[in-house]
C-alpha cells in the first residue's frame, strides 16, 4: 500500500493491520504477551461499587473503556474492534456474531423505524434484501430497491429524499461498482444516513469513511477472518451519535461476537493485507484466463478493461487491486452444464461462502439468489449459466488447471 494518509497514522495500512491489536491489554511484570489473550469471562470486577457504577456507563474514571458484562462488550472483542476501527478510520467499531446481525443493528441505529424510508441497492446480498422485506417492511418502513450503479443514482436519491441509503461496494454476483462519492454527496444534501456493506473490498482495498460514508459494515466471516473457521460481523461508525445508537442496539439485540471468534478475527486482520494481495492477483489472472476460454461467454470482474465500470474501479480501489471475487457465464446456458462443471472441480470447493483461503465456487440460482424466479434473476442480469468464483490464495497454475479441466467436461 502506498498511501500513508488515512486514519491519521504514520504507519502504512499493512503495518497497522499486523500491529493493530498488539498494544491491547495490560503490561505484566512477568512479561507482556504480543498477542492479546482470550478473555472468556462473562463479568468483570471493579475496585469499588462506585467504579462499577461508572463502568456501567462504559468508561473508567480515567476515561478508558470499561467492561461489566460480556454481552455489553468484552475485552477480546474490544481488541478486534479497536484494530479494525483504526484501519477503517472511524469513531468506533462494534462487533457482532454474524454479518447479518451487524446489518440488522446498523439499520436500526441508522433510524429504520416505522415511517422511515430507505433506498437500497437492488443487488444487495440476498439475505439483506430479505431482512428489509421481512423485518422492516412489516413494521412500516418504506423500502425502495433500485439499481444504484447507474450514473443517475445520485439524482434518484435527491428526488426520493430517503432517511437511509444502503449499498454494497461491489455487487454480488455481477461485480458492479457503486460510485461512493456521488452517493454520499447526494445523501448529505438530503440528510440521509449512508450504510455500506464493504465485505467484498475490506479496508485494505477501500475505506468508505474516506468517501463520506456514515456506517461501514463487514461480514467478517469472509476475508477478515479469512480461513473459513469463524463467523462474525462488524460496524464502524464515522459519527458519535450513530455509534451510541449502535452500542444500544448491539446490547439489546444481544448478538455479540464471542471472545473466541474475536480472537480469530484479530488474527485474521494481521494477515489480511498479504491474503488480499494474493486474492487480487490470482483473481485478475483467472479473469483473463476465463475471458479467452471457449466454454465461457462473459466474465464479470472489475479488473478487466471491458468491465463497464473499470475506470470507476480504478478510481475507488486503485493500485491494480480489484478484489478476489468474479463471476462468469458458461456458453452452455443450462443448470445441467453448471452442475457438471461444479461436480468436476477437484481443487476449487463448491461451497457457499467467499473470502476464504480456499477457492470457492457457488451457483447463484441455488445459493444467494435461490428465492428469486428465473425471470427476476434475468431482470438483474443473472443468467442460468452464471457461476461465482471466490478466488483463493492457492498457486495460480493449480487454480487455472482445475477450472480448465472442469470447463472441458
Ligand atoms: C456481502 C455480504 N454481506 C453480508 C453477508 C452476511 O454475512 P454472515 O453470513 O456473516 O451473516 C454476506 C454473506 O454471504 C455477504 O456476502
Amino acid at each position: 500500500m502506498t498511501e500513508r494518509d488515512h486514519a491519521s497514522s504514520p504507519l502504512h495500512i499493512d503495518t497497522q493491520l499486523v500491529h493493530g491489536s498488539r498494544h491491547h491489554g495490560a503490561t505484566a511484570s512477568v512479561g507482556t504477551p504480543t498477542v492479546p489473550p482470550i478473555y472468556a469471562s462473562t463479568t468483570y470486577l471493579h475496585s469499588s461499587t462506585e467504579a462499577l457504577d461508572q463502568a456501567f456507563n462504559g468508561t473508567t474514571p480515567e476515561g478508558e473503556a470499561a467492561f461489566v458484562y460480556a454481552r455489553q462488550g468484552n475485552l477480546s472483542a474490544n481488541a478486534f474492534e479497536e484494530a479494525l476501527n483504526r484501519v477503517e478510520g472511524g469513531i468506533g467499531t462494534i462487533s457482532f456474531s454474524s454479518g447479518m446481525a451487524a446489518i440488522h443493528a446498523a439499520l436500526m441505529a441508522a433510524g429504520l423505524a416505522p415511517g422511515a424510508k430507505i433506498v437500497a441497492s437492488q443487488d444487495l446480498y440476498g439475505a439483506s434484501i430479505s431482512l428489509l422485506q421481512k423485518v422492516f417492511i412489516p413494521i412500516g418502513v418504506q423500502v425502495i430497491l433500485r439499481d444504484l450503479c447507474t450514473p443517475d443514482a445520485a439524482d434518484f436519491i435527491r428526488e426520493e429524499e430517503p432517511d437511509v441509503i444502503f449499498i454494497e461496494t461491489i455487487s454480488n454476483p455481477l461485480t458492479r461498482i457503486i460510485d461512493l462519492d456521488a452517493i454520499s454527496a447526494a445523501a448529505r444534501e438530503v440528510e440521509a444516513i449512508t450504510l455500506v456493506d464493504s465485505t467484498f473490498t475490506t479496508p485494505y482495498l477501500l475505506r468508505p469513511i474516506e468517501h463520506g460514508i456514515d456506517l461501514v459494515i463487514h461480514s467478517t466471516t469472509k476475508y477478515i477472518s479469512g480461513h473459513g473457521d469463524s463467523t462474525g460481523g462488524a460496524v464502524t461508525s464515522a459519527k458519535r451519535v450513530l455509534l451510541d445508537q449502535l452500542r444500544n442496539y448491539a446490547n439489546l439485540l444481544g448478538a455479540m461476537l464471542s471472545p473466541f471468534d474475536a480472537h480469530l478475527m484479530t488474527r485474521g486482520l494481521r494477515t489480511l493485507a498479504l491474503r488480499m494481495e494474493r486474492h487480487c492477483s490470482n483473481a485478475l489472472q483467472v479473469a483473463h484466463f476465463l475471458a479467452q476460454h471457449p466454454a465461457v461467454t462473459r466474465v464479470y470482474y472489475p479488473g478487466l478493461p471491458q468491465h463497464p465500470q473499470h475506470a470507476l474501479a480504478n478510481k475507488l480501489l486503485g493500485d491494480g487491486r480489484y478484489g478476489g471475487l468474479l463471476s462468469f457465464d458458461l456458453k452452455e446456458q443450462s443448470r445441467q452444464a453448471v452442475y457438471c462443471f461444479m461436480d468436476s472441480l477437484q481443487l476449487c470447493l463448491p461451497a457457499t461462502t467467499l473470502g476464504d483461503v480456499f477457492s470457492l465456487v457457488t451457483y447463484p440460482p441455488v445459493s444467494s439468489h435461490r428465492t428469486l424466479t428465473e425471470q427476476e434473476r434475468r431482470n438483474l442480469g443473472i443468467s442460468e449459466g452464471c457461476i461465482r468464483l471466490s478466488v483463493g490464495i492457492e498457486n495460480i497454475e493449480d487454480i487455472i488447471n482445475d477450472l480448465d479441466q472442469a470447463l472441458r467436461q
